[in-house]
């Protein structure tokens, strides 16, 4: 597995939070997912006018990752204009304990990205809920999911 240090990885994050499309909120959100493999999955919020349809930053990044065939991850940076750097929303928290849960999760403000704080992802959702859960695990020991 190939090292990116949380320094490079928030600058992903800031990188990709350019791209973010969000003109109802203009609140933009940068993440960036570090595989196993090495590559930096980038991903940023889209919105819609349908409120509810919107999707985190982080969640596309992890989708794009999934659907690429990643199944191991390091960490996941996420970069917004809020002090000490944004913390994730509920539905986030589910889907990267689900397939990121030894990650850890760096967080900074974008407007001074240097300094992230981090959180160990299974720290974020104590007990998450999951179907079938030693089957799941099993699968996942096997990359057969
Ligand atoms: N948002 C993210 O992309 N990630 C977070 O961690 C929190 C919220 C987005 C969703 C929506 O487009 C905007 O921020 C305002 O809630």
């Amino acid at each position: 597995m190939r090292k990116v240090s949380g320094q490079r990885l928030v600058a992903a994050a800031m990188k990709a939070r350019l791209r973010a499309v969000a003109p109802y909120s203009r609140f933009r959100v940068g993440a960036a997912l570090v595989a196993n493999s090495g590559k930096v999955y980038l991903g940023a919020n889209v919105e819609s006018a349908s409120y509810g349809l919107s999707c985190c930053a982080e969640r596309i990044a992890l989708f794009k990752a999934l659907t690429d065939g990643e199944r191991r991850f390091g960490a996941i940076a996420v970069v917004a204009p809020v002090a000490g750097g944004p913390m994730p929303c509920g539905a986030c928290r589910q889907l990267l304990a689900e397939y990121a849960p030894e990650a850890v999760f760096l967080t900074a403000d974008s407007r001074k990205p240097s300094v992230p704080r981090k959180f160990e992802i299974k720290s974020l959702l104590p007990e998450a809920f999951t179907l079938r859960p030693l089957e799941v695990s099993k699968l996942r020991k096997q990359s057969e999911y």
